[in-house]
This record gives structure tokens, sequence and C-alpha cells, in this order.
């Protein structure tokens, strides 16, 4: 409808997902030296926050209502605009790590080629399932000693379950990595050391087939075991589908070197082609087309500022159609008002920008009051339509809150429900009685000091949180027709209900959710709740 379909359907929005020290900001400031964005790798903001001791998070915060980390980073690439979500670890991992997936349109992985899956990326990747959205795999550090490629794609199969796709091959690893092999052209491109933060490389290339030119780059023992790794890769790996790859079935496989800026630019290129441009979104009045509709977006994550003086917060939403423009009406659909939103800004590498506008596939932050929730839609005042709800995701660590001074009762059920409903933290009870005990579960651990700060400091309320020994929390999907009095449970099992009353069941080994299957028929778990 609008003039504006071409600005939209260049737009790439993706968030790279990774354990921490698989290489996620490494690739990242690759990708903007690509981009231009930046003149030197080594600039993105953000990785000495990341990287902080739970003992300075507030100085942290405090500045991050100045700074905002770099939550979304945005640069052009080929006549792309491109967005990075980046999807916090370390402390910082929490629920808005979940949240920001759910404003992607694709998901980068990084893997440490000595480590395979790890933890972290365990997690995110389910998150990933969940939407089905595309999933690119970039095997990082093949400068170093890698585990074997066909073990580290049987890995990626069993552990994620989903197929995988080599695009190119490496040819060693370590010492001995001498660069990938291009399935598709046939053609090997070396491996060139390149310094730090040139954009440059010197390698070289040719053809397999050119066996002189071959022999000679590579030498022959090399070749002889690339040329069998190739067939065996020809018989048995899963062939490339582009449909397969867009419906999240489908893994297309990369390997390279972060650091030395080696097979990170070829990524780029087929990840970009492979790619979708932004994704239609469900509303309740049926499925929203990025560029069919004017302005609409949602709120995926909201940044309180920890510092006192500015009790502002940061909402960030997706755009999912039409153009913003700075100083338009919009309709904050659940709060039935029609505003202008304030300070509309965008979070660039070095700085955070006041923007004029903005299209479907952008993320914008905005100035809130105080009116905004998670999972909220935005549009233009003359229509009405909600996007579907952010699910809730399955805290790991839960505490028992007890309250020191029982007399400022009323400040601590006011504080603690703001802070959860904000998502910081998620409050539960125990099943049979009220609000006397307050169960809290984080997905991080870091968010529990955020509550007991928050209390002490916006609340004057002080805590004391005595940790529960529970790691693993089910929703229970077909809640109407499961009586929870007669449920058969394991000893370690736990119900509890959630502020909207939802059961809720909390166990200390995994192994107890599959036996909490078995014994009752019919009951339906799930990892995420919906409302
Ligand atoms: P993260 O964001 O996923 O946590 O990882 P990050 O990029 O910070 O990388 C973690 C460490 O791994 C860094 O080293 C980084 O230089 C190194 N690294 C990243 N990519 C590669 C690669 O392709 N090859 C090799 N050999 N190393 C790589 P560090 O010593 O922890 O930090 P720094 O002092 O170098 O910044």
């Amino acid at each position: 409808m609008g003039n504006y379909d071409q600005e939209i359907n260049r737009r790439r929005t993706f968030a790279i997902i990774s354990h921490p020290d698989a290489g996620k900001t490494t690739l990242t400031e690759k990708f903007l030296l690509y981009g231009g964005a930046i003149n030197l790798a080594g600039s993105v903001k953000g990785k000495a926050t990341a990287r902080h001791a739970v003992s300075d998070w507030m100085e942290i915060e405090k500045e991050r209502g100045i700074s905002v980390t770099s939550s979304v980073l945005q640069f052009e690439y080929d006549h792309y605009c491109i967005n990075i979500l980046d999807t916090p670890g370390h402390q910082d991992f929490s629920e808005d790590t979940y949240r920001t997936l759910m404003a992607a349109d694709s998901a980068v992985m990084v893997i440490d080629a000595s480590k395979g899956v790890e933890a972290q990326t365990r997690k995110l990747f389910k998150v990933c399932v969940m939407r089905k959205i595309p999933i690119f795999t970039f095997i990082n550090k093949m400068d170093r000693d890698a585990n074997d490629t066909f073990d580290l794609l049987d890995e990626i199969e069993k552990e994620l379950g989903i197929a995988t796709c080599p695009i190119n091959w490496p040819i060693g690893s370590g010492k001995g990595f001498q660069g990938v092999y291009d399935r598709e052209s046939g053609k090997v491109i070396t491996y060139s050391d390149t310094q730090k933060g040139t954009r440059e490389g010197t390698a070289t290339e040719f053809e397999l087939q050119d066996e002189a030119t071959a022999l000679e780059q590579i030498g022959a023992q090399a070749m002889e075991k690339l040329v069998g790794e190739i067939e065996l890769l020809d018989g048995a790996s899963a062939e490339f589908d582009l449909e397969l790859v867009r419906s999240g079935d489908l893994t297309p496989v990369f390997f390279g070197s972060a650091l030395t800026n080696f097979g990170v630019e070829i990524f780029l290129k087929h990840f970009l082609k492979m790619t979708t441009t932004p994704l239609p979104r469900k509303a309740d009045v049926g499925i929203i087309n990025p560029t069919e509709r004017e302005f609409s977006a949602f709120v995926f994550k909201i940044q309180a500022n920890m510092n006192k003086a500015h009790r502002d917060r940061v909402a960030f939403m997706r755009i999912c159609s039409g153009r913003f423009d700075a100083g338009m009406e919009v309709k904050h659909v659940q709060g039935n008002k029609v505003m202008r939103l304030s300070q509309p800004q965008q979070i660039m590498a070095d700085e955070r920008k006041i923007l004029e506008e903005a299209f479907a596939g952008d993320i914008i932050g905005v100035f809130d009051p105080g009116i905004f929730s998670i999972g909220d839609t935005l549009c233009m005042p003359k229509e009405q339509f909600c996007y579907e709800g952010i699910p809730t995701f399955a805290p790991e660590h839960f505490a028992r809150v007890r309250q020191l001074d029982t007399m400022k009762r009323k400040q601590f059920v006011k504080g603690i429900t703001q802070i959860a409903q904000e998502g910081a933290i998620q409050i539960f009870q125990e099943f049979n009685t009220g609000l006397e005990e307050i169960i809290v579960g984080v997905v991080g651990v870091l968010q529990f000091e955020v509550l007991k700060y928050r209390l002490e400091n916006e609340y004057n309320v002080e805590i004391r949180l005595e940790p529960l020994p529970y790691e693993h929390i089910r929703w229970i999907e077909n809640k109407d027709e499961i009586d929870l009095n007669k449920l058969q449970g394991t000893s370690d099992m736990k119900k509890v209900k959630d502020l909207k009353g939802n059961p809720l069941l909390l166990f200390i080994n995994a192994w107890s959710v599959g036996m909490t299957l078995d014994r009752n028929k019919g009951l339906v778990l799930s990892e995420f709740g919906r409302d």
C-alpha cells in the first residue's frame, strides 16, 4: 500500500544467540566493519558492561540510564538495512534475553568449534524453535583446534533437533586451518590471518577441480582428506532447501574465525540472501503484513532506569508494519489512548540517536512514563487490534521472599507486584494460601539483586531472599481438564500459582517432570506460559 515497500523489504532483523565467549561480540564487530558503521573493530559498546561483576551492577545500571547498552545495532550493507539485536549473556541473562528473540525475524547461532553446543545456546535455541524462525549457524574459532566437523554437525542435530546443511566446509583447524571449501561454487577460499580490524583479507580462491593449484595451495594430505569428506557429506547431509530454512527446520552451517576475520563476509552475504524480509505477525484480527498496513508495533522489552533521580523507563518496540514518523499520533491499544511517542530513538553502535522515521523491521526505544507493559500494541489512531502476547518464559532460580519489617506490608506487595508487572521477575504463591508466602522466580540470578535493590530504594522495603532448590517450572496447558488435588506428583514437586491464579508445578529434578507426566495421563506441561 505505502510507497515505503522498498524500505521495508530491504530490512533484515536478527538476533545473535550464543554461549558467552563463543565470539558473539567479535562477530558483531566484524559485521559492523563491513557495514562501515565503525572504522575499527573493537568499538562496539556494551562489551565492557557485559562483563561486569555483580557488585558493580548498580553503577552499570546508572550508566544505562544514559547509554542503555547496545541493545540494537543498525547498519547498512550492500543495499540492506540490518538490525542486530543483542541477547545479553553472563550475569545479564534474564527473561529479557528471551523476549528479545520475539522481536527478531531470524537468529544467528554462534558456536565455538572446540566446545560445540553449550547451555545458553540450548536455552535460546528453544525460543527460536517455538517461533519457527530461520536459524543460521556460524561455527567460530576455526583458527583454534576444533572438534571433528562431522561430530559438530551431529551434535547440533541430536542436541537441538534441527537438520544441518553445511554451506562451506573447513579444511583443517588450529595451526592446520587452511580455509574453507564452498560447496555451491566448488571453490576453495584459503585462510589468511588478517590483522584485527582490517577489512580486506588476502585470501586466494581457486577451483578444487584445478588439481595443480589445489596441491600447491593446501598440499596432498589436506586435499585427499577434503575430497573424502566432501564425498561423504554429499551422500549423507541434508540437501539445501530454502523452504526448510525459512520454516526453521534446517540450519545452514558456515565455518570461520571471527577474530581473524575469516569467513565473516562470506557468511554475511549468504545469510542476507537466505534470511527473510520483516515477517508478518499474528494479531487478533488475523495476520498483519508489514507492507500492507500503516504503522503498528509491539513492546517487547522495558528497561527500568535504576537512577533514583530519573524514574523513567525506556520501552523497546518492534515495528511490525508501515512507517513510523517522529511526532505522529499513535494509539496505545491496551491503554486505549492516542498519544505521541516521546523521544523516539534508535540505539546505534556508539550513540543514542533521536530518530525521524523508522520502518517495519526496525526497533525503536521510547520514553515510557510507566504506561506500557510487555506485549502492548501500538497502531494508527483509527485502527484497533492487538498483537499476539509475548509468552512468559520459565524461570530457573527460585527463592522465598521474607519481608523484614512486617509493618510495611502494603509497600512490599505494591513494589513486588509492580516489578513483576514490568517483567523483571515472576512471583508465585503457595497453591492453597494467599500472598502470605511469596516465591520469586528469575531467569538469571542477577535479577534477585535487582529486586532487592529496587525494593529498598524505590519502595523503602527490606527483604531477605531464601534460595529454594527448584530448577524446573512447568505451566499446566490443560488446566481446566486437570484436578490439581488429584495430581500424582513426585516427592520433590511443589504446586504453586501465579498472580493470575494459573497453576504451575515446581520440580528440583528434570527427571521428575517426566515422571509426573507418566503418572498422570492426559497432563500437558509447557515451558512457556501464555495468557
Ligand atoms: P562473546 O561476545 O560471545 O562473549 O565472545 P567474544 O566475542 O567476547 O569472544 C570471546 C573471546 O574469544 C575473546 O577473547 C575473543 O577475542 C575470542 N575470539 C572470538 N572469536 C575468535 C576466533 O575466531 N578465534 C579465536 N582464536 N578467538 C576468538 P578474550 O581474550 O576473552 O577477549 P579479548 O581480550 O580478546 O577481547
